[in-house]
């Protein structure tokens, strides 16, 4: 039996070097698990302990294995039972279990988590705290190792066989027994197998399989019955090969990767992980056409890979970002030479039967491979312990290594299935002949910055210095190791068959690492932390889906006579742009070529519409976009992405806030600060506008929008009522919206109690706009010195702020 306990927790934060006898004495408050405590936070890297509590009764009747699964507690922390330390488990992101097996008293039991968080640890924003789900294992004497289930799927023309095999517990050999089912629950096939020595094995034939992959992630469901131990898990069957001239063969045929990086925090929730909120991310990246998924730079979230599976995402599964050489003073590199092994087998065991995993990466821009020798022991060392507990190849070894020019990393290339690039497209030709036998891929690319809705012009012109510590959307905010352009890369690895493909970085913003600002959040994603897309995310899907689209890549409102750039992305044959109804011509566009495959119009701004139109190469029109002049906010849109809230005390929610004008046009430049009231069946658990500047919590209930929007995560509270939002803006002018709810029953062992605390709004109106009329000639000149202008802050409530000035060049520097 496996039982979730996210319930029934409660939480103390101390200062770092408590002891247990200060948290008996702390103030401990209830606490929903997956828990990110910084993620509350004013300070985003605070170094301090967190304790965690939960009683634990003794079972009427105990069987005789009892077991805490931890899917993930961040970082170094202690699992102590009724105050005695049973185990410590150092790195963050690999899942652990402590045997509770005759050590339960009767009755009541105190399990303790102590967190031992000290920053910086890690180069991103890592939240800490038991931030991922917990389970009891009760199980009978004779019973299934956990983790330890394997199997060898084989395929020979055209019928796949099943090996399956698992350690196994207990006094006396039981009955093993595998049945696998189609997804509709129909037999596909079952065997009895054999156990001896502790080791039970069973062989299984499918008539007429149907393999996973992507496009068809089709799963079985696979039982294993070891006496009275039962377990089931979800299969596919799929053959991965790496071929160094072909690139990657999925079930034979080659397949690109199209791939992206993901950190592991979602948005406005931290590192709590939610199976929901990581849904919405893959979905979100999938509609953009990606087929595989970085899991950048550690093991996920158990369920998250269950997620790839069913919804088709390949996944490299990275397990490191340093190792012995550390990257911040108390990183893991402090743990590296004790724990790598367990690390490694708790990483490989939990996550070797998933179809989706076709790479397990041993680490990510590691400095002992360019700094010595060292470099390609620890790889080796690294790889053989892969290999230990995945020795028929479910998945391939690899590595993301950014010092491929160089000695050490071509060296430590030589012990890896597959060598991964990251921002070494440049080195493809080249080692692809002197290495004839690497396996060669981006395991990062890109790395172009941008922000939702913000446009520095002129696009030909890169800056990354902007006063507003924004990075442009126009593809003009390059960094110096990234890639000059977008389409670029695309093209590049299209004309490169031997490559297996590229991961950009990234596919979402994540919190921290704010290059080249020192703001809250990244630049580097193709949607911001709430998901909302940026126009970089039109290009990916230009390129990768076969779906006609066409995007407009700039907003339409800006001062009369200034010059725009607009460029439409699309993936049709031509392209036309309209500004109020006339015609600015058409042009090809050519994905092929990276100078040509977006056309952009630049033109002097006027108020009103610009629409595009794509074309086929007979002239018939495919698509179309537009974006219009909003005026001033008039309501908020509030759309819900999904038809209900389950009244499971699980489920979540994501709504979306628009600001829109009397016409119901976006005013995507909207800044309204908001105040956000939830009641019924939900609870509101975060908020996030994407702006990485944006110094409001995501906990807190009163926020600004962000270029015309701002997302709302909300929860059931376990009521079955519907969920009531109301939005309200200075003036007390409220806009509405009600979620129903769905009767579900509560979903065992989850909690859901906490909710943001409300807030009232301000009654400041914040500005959108500086309109600016130039009075004389803008250029300036020796002979002409001087130039008046007149402004205007929009909307016209907005409070005066201090509006300062600048002279640029026409490059806008
Ligand atoms: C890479 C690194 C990533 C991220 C990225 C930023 O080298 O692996 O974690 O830092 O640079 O461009």
């Amino acid at each position: 039996m496996k039982i979730l306990i996210n319930d029934g927790w409660s939480f103390a934060k101390l200062p770092a070097g408590s002891t247990y006898e200060d948290a008996e004495k702390a103030e401990f408050e209830d606490v929903d698990l997956p828990h990110d405590w910084l993620i509350w936070q004013e300070d985003l890297y605070e170094t301090a302990d967190a304790w965690y509590r939960r009683v634990i009764e003794l079972p009427e009747s105990p069987d005789p294995y009892i077991s805490v699964r931890f899917d993930g507690v961040y970082m170094d922390c202690d699992i102590l039972l009724n105050g005695e330390v049973l185990y410590t488990h150092p790195y963050g992101y690999t899942a652990f279990d402590v045997p509770l097996t005759g050590r339960l008293t009767k009755g009541r039991n105190v399990l303790t988590v102590h967190i031992r968080h000290q920053s910086p640890n890690t180069r991103w924003y890592s939240g800490s705290g038991i931030f991922r789900d917990v389970f009891l294992l009760i199980l009978p004497e004779d019973h299934i190792i956990r983790d330890s289930l394997y199997i060898l799927e084989t395929e020979q023309e055209g019928r796949w066989s099943l090996a399956v095999s698992c350690r196994t517990a207990g006094n006396t050999e039981q009955p093993f027994i595998c049945t696998l089912r189609e997804r509709d629950g129909s037999p596909a096939a079952s065997a009895e197998g054999h156990c001896a020595n502790g080791t039970a094995e069973a062989a299984l034939d499918i008539d007429s399989a149907r393999t996973w992959s992507p496009e068809d992630p089709y799963l079985y469901r696979l039982t294993v019955q070891y006496g009275e131990d039962c377990e089931t898990y979800q299969i596919g069957l799929r053959s991965v090969l790496l071929d160094p001239n072909r690139g990657l063969l999925l079930n034979g045929k080659a397949v690109k990767l199209k791939g992206v990086c993901l950190h592991h925090d979602l948005g406005a929730l931290g590192a709590a992980f939610h199976e929901k909120a990581a849904r919405r991310q893959l979905l979100l990246m999938k509609e953009m056409g990606a087929n595989a998924v970085r899991t950048s730079h550690n093991p996920p979230a158990s369920k998250f890979l269950d997620l790839c599976d069913e919804i088709g995402m390949l996944v490299v599964d990275e397990a490191f970002d340093m190792w012995e050489r550390p990257k911040t003073t108390y990183d893991y590199a402090r743990f590296f030479d004790d724990w790598y092994r367990e690390d490694v087998s708790s990483w490989i065991r939990r996550d070797r039967i998933h179809p989706c995993v076709i790479m397990w990466s041993v680490g990510n821009e590691i400095y002992d491979i360019h700094a010595g020798p060292r470099g390609a022991e620890v790889t080796k060392m690294l790889v053989e312990q892969v290999r230990l507990h995945d020795p028929l190849q479910h998945a391939y070894t690899t590595f993301g290594c950014n010092y491929m020019p160089w000695e050490g990393g071509q060296r430590c290339a030589e012990y890896v299935d597959a060598v991964g690039y990251n921002y070494g497209e440049k080195l493809y030709e080249r080692h692809h002949a002197e290495h004839p036998s690497w396996v060669i891929y981006g395991s990062e690319t890109a790395s172009v910055l941008s922000s939702r809705g913000i446009y520095h012009f002129p696009m030909e012109q890169s800056i990354m210095s902007e006063s507003d510590r924004q990075c442009s959307a126009l593809g003009n905010s390059n960094t110096s190791w990234g890639a000059d352009s977008l389409a670029k890369i695309l093209i590049d690895d299209e004309k490169q068959p031997f490559s297996m493909g590229q991961f950009i970085w990234s596919g979402i913003d994540y919190i921290g690492e704010p290059t080249p600002y020192h703001t809250r959040s990244c630049y580097f994603g193709q949607a911001d932390t709430a998901c909302f897309p940026k126009d970089p995310y039109y290009l990916f899907q230009s390129f990768w889906n076969d779906r006609k689209m066409i995007h407009i890549g700039v907003s339409w409102d800006w001062n009369p006579g200034q010059m725009i750039d607009v460029p439409v992305i699309t993936n049709c044959f031509e392209a036309e742009l309209f500004l109020n109804g006339r015609s600015l011509g058409r042009k090809k566009t050519d994905h092929h070529d990276p100078e040509h495959c977006i056309p952009v119009w630049k033109l002097p701004f006027c108020p009103g519409e610009i629409r595009a139109a794509g074309y086929d190469p007979d002239g018939n029109i495919l698509c179309g976009d537009s974006r219009i002049t909003p005026g001033e906010t008039d309501h908020l849109e509030l759309s819900c992405e999904d038809p209900f809230l389950m009244t499971d005390g699980w489920d979540i929610a994501f709504v979306t806030v628009s600001a829109a004008d009397q016409a119901g046009n976006p005013v995507e430049n909207a800044r309204d600060r908001v105040s956000i009231t939830v009641s019924g069946g939900g609870r509101l658990i975060g908020t996030d506008n994407g702006d990485s500047t944006d110094p409001d919590s995501y906990k807190s209930s009163c926020r600004r929008l962000f270029s015309g929007k701002l997302l709302l995560i909300i929860a059931s509270n376990g009521q079955k009522a519907d969920t009531e939002i109301s939005v309200r803006r200075p003036g007390g002018k409220t806009d509405r919206l009600t979620i129903p709810a769905r009767d579900v029953p509560l979903k065992p062992g989850t909690s859901c109690l906490r909710e943001l605390s409300r807030k009232p709004v301000p009654e400041t109106v914040h500005a959108r706009k500086i309109l600016i009329e130039a009075l004389d000639p803008t250029a300036l000149s020796p002979d002409s010195a001087e130039c008046r202008f007149r402004y205007a802050l929009l909307p016209k409530e907005a409070v005066n702020a201090s509006v300062s000035w600048q002279v640029t060049n026409a490059a806008g520097i």
